[in-house]
């Protein structure tokens, strides 16, 4: 298997990989802006280290042309998959991440062409976001290959902490970075429209109980077009109760203040001093679900649920089977997790269960 590396490998996300990658028996280099982070890591891990910043491009090539493939881990990815983008394309490596973000997804799409010519696979979204839904949404879609409309929603807290409790610094901070720009996204005659944040609430059944959810921005709304073509979809996502009824009065005075850098910053330190992630015990027992519905323009519909890890438990283990499919495999051009590897690899993933139906 060839070399690889994993780029912010000192982040709450980067390190459950590289430990997961450690005990798969790999020897990822860790790769970072920080040696103070990296050295302990690479210590405790017994792992090579490397400092490169994502603005120097030189010694960013330098250091991914030494690899076959980049885990890339650092984000808000709105701010740091370009540059790193560039330095696969331009030293013939592959790249993955984990960005959830739908301008991220666009651009990394828009590199198709350049992909193939260099033989590099560009995956983006190879974790909880977007690997259970995609493969859900190819799932269900092959069911009915005519389908106009697509719903999917997703359940991140099935079985969990609260919300606060359940999500990383990075997430948070990759939400404000993108929430004032492009707000809550949902696809209609295959563009995308900004839709009032708050609105078209409605109750899922998931396969631990009915949940109210709501309209959200998550990647799917730009993945599962990618994967099925399907031009109308809306993306939905279990909150609680108080945080889904608030948003609705509260998101246009939130967002108009998130458009000010400043404010964006002071938010994204307060965030990094509170969150520290998930616990252990959190992400070994929390469970998240996924329900997907596609509709055809007679209103035949087909449906499918998926029950599988808590997200970052997802996400540690999948990035790692996601390189190793990669490095043994013959991918190019930039694909969907389900493109690449098929509606059923997110079987592959112990702890997840589809189901066609559900118990009454
Ligand atoms: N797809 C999924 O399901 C999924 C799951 C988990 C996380 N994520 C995403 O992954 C990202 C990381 O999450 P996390 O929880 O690991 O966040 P985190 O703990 O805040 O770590 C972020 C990492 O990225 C590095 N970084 C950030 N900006 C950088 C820049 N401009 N240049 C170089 N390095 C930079 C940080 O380095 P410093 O320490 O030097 O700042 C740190 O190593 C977030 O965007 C999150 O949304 C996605």
């Amino acid at each position: 298997m060839g070399e690889w590396m994993i780029y912010g490998a000192t982040g709450y996300t980067g390190t459950l990989v590289a430990e997961e990658a450690v005990r798969r028996g790999h020897k990822p280099l860790l790769v970072g802006r920080s040696a103070v982070k990296l050295r302990p890591l690479a210590e405790r891990l017994g792992l090579d280290y490397a400092v490169v910043g994502l603005d120097d491009a030189d010694a960013l090539a330098k250091a991914v042309g030494t690899v076959e493939l980049v885990y890339h881990a650092a984000g808000p990815f709105v701010h740091t998959s370009e540059p790193m983008l560039r330095a696969c394309l331009q030293e013939g490596t592959h790249y993955l991440d984990i960005s959830g973000e739908v301008p991220v997804y666009q651009h990394a799409f828009s590199l198709d062409e350049a992909a193939r010519e260099k033989g590099i696979a560009i995956i983006p979204g190879v974790g909880f976001d977007v690997i259970p839904s995609d493969c859900l949404v190819k799932y269900v879609a092959n069911q009915l290959p005519d389908a106009t409309h697509l719903e999917v929603a997703v359940d991140a807290l099935a079985l969990g902490d609260g919300a606060g409790a359940g999500l990383s610094a990075g997430t948070v901070k990759s939400m404000i970075e993108l929430l004032p720009t492009i707000g809550t996204l949902q696809r209609r005659n295959t563009k995308l429209v900004q839709t009032p944040t708050g609105a078209g609430l409605k109750k899922v059944r998931f396969p631990r109980g009915t949940k109210t959810v709501m309209p959200t921005s998550w990647g799917d709304i730009e993945m599962s077009y990618h994967t099925t073509g399907i031009p109308n979809v809306t993306v939905y996502l279990s909150l609680p109760p108080f945080l889904m009824y608030s948003s609705r009065l509260f998101s246009p005075l939130f967002l108009n203040l998130l458009r000010l850098k400043s404010v964006r910053e002071f938010a994204s330190r307060q965030v990094d001093r509170m969150l520290l992630g998930p616990s252990e015990h959190t992400r070994e027992h929390g469970r998240s679900a996924v329900y997907v519905m596609v509709r055809n323009g007679i209103g035949e519909t087909r449906e499918a649920w998926l029950e599988t890890l808590e997200g970052y438990q997802f996400t540690m283990i999948s990035g790692v089977r996601v390189v190793e499919r990669v490095l043994d495999g013959d991918y190019n051009g930039a694909l969907s997790p389900s493109n690449a590897f098929g509606a059923d690899f997110v079987l592959s993933i112990e702890g997840t269960t589809r189901y066609d139906q559900l118990p009454n």
